[in-house]
């Protein structure tokens, strides 16, 4: 594991999409009629089979040890980051597909310029041709709610990013609340609660966009303040330090894997059968409803729809017809969220990605920058 590096993520999503005038306390009895019946959606359909993992079992720190705080069991992790350093942790071992879950809790009030992140990456492996699965947790400053995205990469797919961006139906700072990326090769679901709120069915025309290498888990926590809240405006306040996320009832199951053999001597066909045997590989009716629900209320940026980006949504676009009339050709809203705020109408948009290594963290944000110029 020492040649582990840390990956920084550099997304430049100069969205606007953080100022909210009304807050979490506005939600209504409305929405809280919606938050008891995607309640009823989870629980109905018997819990995801799950093991846990003590940190030692799965997990080594990516970096800053320092920032890292495990409980006494070892079965909780909280990741500081504070003015010295942001921390962060990754799965001992890769995994040829898999399952990844953890129990997360975010920092609470002002966390603006903050990202949480929760993925799956290869790219201390496959630096030019990495592949990649994200849950981003975007803070926010005082009283507005955090947001999330979540985005796909393949084989060094970075110039087409395939981002939706979203809002909570709950504080994901009051209480620790399961997220999971579900990875196999048919198809990839994200999971909040045991509610999918995105799947990605594989279509042949992605070719290598679509994750096929193996990837470890990565959890960490960062200063984003150049772009995760309100296109940059917003900065990490470290008046506020040290901001803490908890990790727990953490989940790897996969077929573990060495990346580097080119003809793996771990044969995956079993393990992997086993895998997409199990509850989470498969969407039950219920649990579309809860995702065409979820993906109605609460989803506020997505790549199919954004024409002015991708003309023909990529492949993998499954265009809703009560999705995209929520939609401008921008992928973004029509009309104000019904609860959480409004987004902004300036457009400073600008897109484009680089992860990159530590040693080579220096002139970071030109490719960005150039990208955005492009769009
Ligand atoms: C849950 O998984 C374990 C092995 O991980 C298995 O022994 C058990 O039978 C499973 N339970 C159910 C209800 O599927
Ligand atoms: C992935 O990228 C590598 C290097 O750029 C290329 O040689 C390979 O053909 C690509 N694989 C797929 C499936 O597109
Ligand atoms: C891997 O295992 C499966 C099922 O056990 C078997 O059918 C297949 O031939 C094996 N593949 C290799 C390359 O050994």
């Amino acid at each position: 594991m020492e040649n582990k590096q840390i990956h920084l993520h550099h997304l430049l999503l100069h969205h606007h999409f953080g100022s909210s005038k009304n807050t979490l306390k506005s939600i209504s009895l409305f929405s809280l009629v919606l938050c008891l019946f995607i309640t009823t959606a989870a629980t109905k359909s018997s819990a995801f089979n799950l093991s846990t993992l003590t940190f030692e079992q799965g997990y080594v720190p990516l970096f800053s040890d320092f920032n890292i705080q495990r409980s006494p069991d070892d079965k909780t992790v909280t990741l500081l980051l504070n003015r010295l350093s942001g921390s962060g942790i990754i799965s001992a071992d890769y995994y040829n597909y898999g399952f990844f879950s953890a129990r997360i809790k975010l920092p609470a009030d002002y966390t603006a310029g903050i990202v949480v992140a929760f993925y799956t990456s290869n790219v201390d492996t496959f630096e030019k041709n990495h592949d990649e699965l994200d849950i981003e947790f975007l803070g926010n400053s005082n009283g507005k709610p955090w947001r999330f995205q979540t985005n796909c990469y393949g084989n060094g797919s970075v110039s087409r990013g395939r981002e939706e961006r979203y809002r909570f139906w709950f504080d994901p700072s009051k209480d620790a609340h399961q997220y999971s990326i579900y990875w196999s090769p048919k198809n990839i679901i994200f999971y909040v609660d045991e509610i999918p709120i995105r799947e990605i069915v594989r279509h042949p025309a992605m070719g290598g966009d679509y994750p096929s290498k193996p990837m470890s888990l990565y959890a960490t926590i960062w200063d984003a303040s150049s772009w995760a809240t309100n296109g940059g405006r917003e900065k990490v306040d470290y008046k506020y330090e040290p901001f803490s996320s908890e990790f727990r009832d953490l989940v790897l199951e996969g077929c573990i894997v060495d990346p580097l053999e080119q003809i793996s001597s771990t044969n995956c066909t079993d393990r992997v059968a086993r895998l997409m045997a199990q509850r989470f590989a498969e969407i039950s009716p219920e649990g579309r409803k809860s995702m065409k629900w979820f993906r109605e209320k609460y989803m506020y940026y997505s790549y199919c729809y954004d024409n002015l980006r991708y003309s023909v949504p990529p492949p993998e676009c499954v265009i809703v017809p009560s999705e995209k009339e929520r939609f401008r050709d921008t992928g973004r809203l029509r009309e104000k969220m019904r609860f959480g705020g409004s987004h902004n109408r300036r457009h400073n948009r600008g897109r484009g990605r680089s992860s990159r290594r530590r040693s080579r963290r220096s002139g970071s944000g030109k490719e960005a920058v150039a990208a955005a110029a492009a769009m």
